[in-house]
């Protein structure tokens, strides 16, 4: 049988896209001249990396130098009751912690965040990265034995993440739920009642973890039919604990990904004017991935939602993947590819984020679109790690038209597979698929 290239089949938007049809392949909307995430915090700016990288000049100080950095990348998941394994707030925690810190924050392990955010590929708003320069500075401390500056200079302390400015519904179980001490990563599928009477766009959104220490990331699924509502409840009447166990999805072809999040996010705002729709008198499903590693605490988790009757632009999740997935085992880097071709007469059409999405497997991801002979990177994953995915949302929007094709490359280890790794939503399966945040 020949290889060739299939892709999922979805629904498209750009189908449904009317404009005009432009010339231009995809580029940064860099002429806009208001910021569309000014409503969300934004991380990543470079704070520390003065002191003593090079050699030159007296070593960095945890006040001065690496504090500032903790308290803005770190703290919002190293505190009591978060989901890492120990607080970075103080002196004597990252004194404790430095020889390690300069390891995983020099291999880009922390923070986690699997996009590449270097600007070589697109930088992100809310990314959870370091500079070349902090990691230089961290390492620079650890290396001249963690010395602890003046607290005289100690930076403000870390400040709680930014709340929704206005709730119109909020998702809850309605009871506790005890994750399975038995397993390492529980994932949990909950079908949850939207109890909407008429068509609602979701523009903003915060999950709240019930217990932080067990609740690693959550995203909503909105079921978009009848048969879609009937397959989850069917999951979840065939499961005697309270929803189902899920892995890759929810199990239902005709559901679409609202929304997601992982620790320390706080509350989200899609661009300013956009919004994912939610269909009335339809279910949901909230699937929460447990992790035990502390624990197994009860948690019922709750997401608010910020919803409104109309935006001046739909947004859809367009996804680009391939099930072509035919991984010999014993490779240190197989891949599987798939390609999508955007119809002539697309319109313009604006890409506002991305989510990538593979399973333990996965390694690398990269998706570009060709129009024109003119190539735009859409995302680069160099160092996957499924326990850290989600929506990341561009700096800046792309923009660009149809004609062309968006083409997607996973790269897959399988040095600890026995058999063939195929496609599906198993463990024991891989995925390669891209969701793209998309307007008109
Ligand atoms: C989004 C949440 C989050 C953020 C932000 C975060 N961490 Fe972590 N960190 C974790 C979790 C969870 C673990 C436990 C291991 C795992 O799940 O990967 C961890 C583990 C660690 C470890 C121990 C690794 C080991 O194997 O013992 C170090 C060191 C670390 N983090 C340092 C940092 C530093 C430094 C920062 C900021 C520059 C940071 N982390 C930011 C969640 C986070």
């Amino acid at each position: 049988m020949s290889r060739d290239h299939t892709v999922l089949r979805t629904r498209s938007i750009f189908v449904a896209l009317s404009l005009a049809l432009a010339s231009s392949a995809l580029a940064a909307c860099g002429d806009h001249e208001q910021d569309p995430y000014e409503s969300t915090g934004g991380a990543g700016s470079g704070t520390g990396g003065s002191g003593g990288v090079g050699g030159a000049g007296p070593a960095p100080t945890y006040y001065e130098d690496i504090a500032p950095i903790l308290n803005e990348s770190c703290a919002t998941c190293h505190v009591e009751g978060g989901i890492a394994p120990f607080a970075l707030l103080t002196y004597e925690d990252a004194k404790t912690a430095s020889g390690i810190m300069k390891i995983k924050t020099g291999a880009r392990e922390m923070p986690p965040w699997n996009i590449d955010n270097t600007g070589d590929c697109n930088t992100y708003a809310d990314a959870r990265w370091l500079t070349d320069a902090q990691i230089a500075t961290i390492a620079a401390w650890a290396d001249a034995g963690a010395p602890e500056g003046d607290p005289k200079n100690a930076p403000a302390p870390p400040t709680a993440p930014k709340g929704l400015d206005k709730i119109d519904k909020t998702i809850d179980t309605g009871f506790d739920y005890t994750p399975d001490a038995s397993l390492a990563d529980e994932y949990r599928c909950f079908v949850v009642d939207l109890g909407l009477a008429e068509d609602r766009f979701v523009t903003g959104y915060e999950v709240r973890p019930g217990d932080k220490r067990v609740v690693h990331h959550a995203i909503l699924f909105a079921m978009e039919s009848a048969a879609a509502d009937a397959q989850v409840e069917a999951l979840d009447a065939a499961d005697p604990k309270p929803g189902y166990l899920c892995y890759g999805g929810p199990g239902a072809a005709q559901a679409q990904w609202t929304l997601g999040y992982a620790p320390g996010a706080g509350a989200l705002m899609y661009p300013a004017g956009t919004g994912l729709p939610l269909r009335a008198g339809r279910k949901a499903v909230l699937q929460i991935h447990y992790n035990l590693a502390n624990g197994p605490y009860p948690d019922r988790t709750k997401v608010d939602l910020t919803l409104e009757k109309k935006v001046d632009k739909q947004a859809q999740i367009v996804k680009v993947g391939t099930n072509d997935i035919n991984l010999p085992p014993g490779m240190a880097d197989v891949a599987a590819t798939g390609q999508m071709k955007i119809p002539d007469g697309t319109g313009q059409f604006h890409v506002w984020g991305v989510g990538p999405h593979m399973h333990q497997r996965g390694r690398t991801l990269r998706v570009d679109y060709e129009q024109g002979g003119q190539k735009t990177c859409i995302v680069d994953v160099q160092n996957w790690n499924f326990h850290w995915q989600g929506l990341a949302l561009y700096s800046q929007p792309l923009a660009g038209s149809g004609g062309g094709t968006l083409s997607i490359r996973c790269g897959y280890d399988t040095t600890q597979e026995t058999m063939p790794v195929t496609a599906g939503e198993g463990t024991s399966d891989e995925m390669c698929l891209n969701f793209l945040y998309v307007t008109q």
